[in-house]
């Protein structure tokens, strides 16, 4: 009996993979005595489905060219960046994918908009972040205290590695301007309770940026059911290219200044990518969000109807999660 079909036997509930394992050309690969390589990186990132792969390799062939240009690669380029930011729009139920901003991972995004934030802060600002966040939602805003900014760090309960609820409430102040928190670590695995920040942020008017990296391949992101002001993921970790996306609140990212160069856009998202962006890895990435799609639309019918205020790729993405 195969590892799978074993698996069935004692959780009836799991559907036969094999379909989807199939999809992944990594997964058929096997070493010079014919066995299967299996991969544990999970928290590294994702092997990508071949739907992925042809649409990196798709744009190559048939669009490789840069933006704004009046010639039909680069206006298919122009529209592949359109619909893949409604399609990670989608993937977090943001308002508007003028909200979605690539970059080329989320360390490089957050560098981005702690900058950004920290042209707008005066000495004794003060930061928040968490010793259970990983270093990427930790040293951007750390760097602001060359800037006179506090940073300030809330603990973890060594016993369960949970956030220190408690200790945090307190860290809150007068000067606080923003908390930076991971929604859910990759060394343990603690999901933290982001809507509760989201609350204490927004009653002591700071901003909140949500580190979702590790979070996005496990569950659900509904950016305005949380109620924070930034959220961060990459999409390498679930099934696509080495891509970084954030999304931030559209009048939060207007506010802000970012460092560009003088021709692109002074409106979100294109001021924060400044430089030519990375086309072939956003047209996978799209097809990263529809490949999960198309998981919830097959097997996530069961999950659907805790859906129902959402519809279309919104639901199905929230079914396959
Ligand atoms: C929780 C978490 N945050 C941030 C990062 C950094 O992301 P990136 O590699 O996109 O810069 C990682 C990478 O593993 C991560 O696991």
């Amino acid at each position: 009996m195969d590892t799978l079909s074993s698996k069935r036997v004692l959780f009836p509930s799991v559907p036969d993979l094999t379909s989807v394992r199939a999809q992944f050309p990594a997964l058929q690969r096997t070493d010079s005595r014919g066995r299967p390589y299996v991969f544990f990186d999970g928290p590294g990132g994702t092997q990508v489905p071949q739907s992925v792969i042809d649409a990196v390799s798709d744009y190559l062939k048939r669009s490789n060219a840069n933006t704004h240009g009046l010639y039909e690669t680069s206006r298919r380029t122009d529209h592949i960046i359109e619909e893949a930011r409604q399609a990670m729009a989608d993937f977090l139920n943001a308002p508007s994918a003028d909200e979605i901003v690539f970059g080329p991972n989320m360390t490089t995004l957050t560098f981005t908009i702690s900058r950004a934030i920290g042209r707008m802060l005066r000495p004794g600002d003060e930061i928040i972040v968490t010793r259970l966040d990983h270093d990427a939602n930790i040293a951007p805003w750390a760097a602001l205290q060359e800037l006179g900014v506090v940073v300030r760090y809330v603990d973890f309960n060594p016993e369960d590695c949970t956030l220190d609820m408690m200790g945090f409430q307190r860290l809150i102040g007068k000067r606080t301007r923003l908390i930076a928190v991971g929604y859910a670590s990759n060394a343990v695995g603690t999901i933290n309770d982001v809507r509760t920040i989201a609350e204490w942020a927004r009653a002591a008017g700071a901003w909140l940026y949500v580190d979702a990296v590790h979070y996005a391949p496990h569950g659900p992101i509904d950016v305005q059911a949380i109620g924070c002001d930034f959220l961060v993921c990459s999409v390498y970790k679930f099934f696509g290219p080495h891509v970084g996306v954030l999304w931030g609140r559209y009048e939060v990212l207007e506010r802000l200044q970012a460092y560009k160069v003088r021709p692109v856009e002074d409106r979100p998202p294109d001021k924060f990518e400044t430089g030519t962006k990375n086309h072939e890895g956003i047209a996978g990435a799209m097809a990263a969000v529809d490949y999960l799609a198309e998981i919830g639309s097959r097997y996530g019918t069961g999950f659907a109807s805790q859906y129902s205020q959402l519809e279309g790729r919104r639901r199905n993405l929230k079914a396959a999660l």
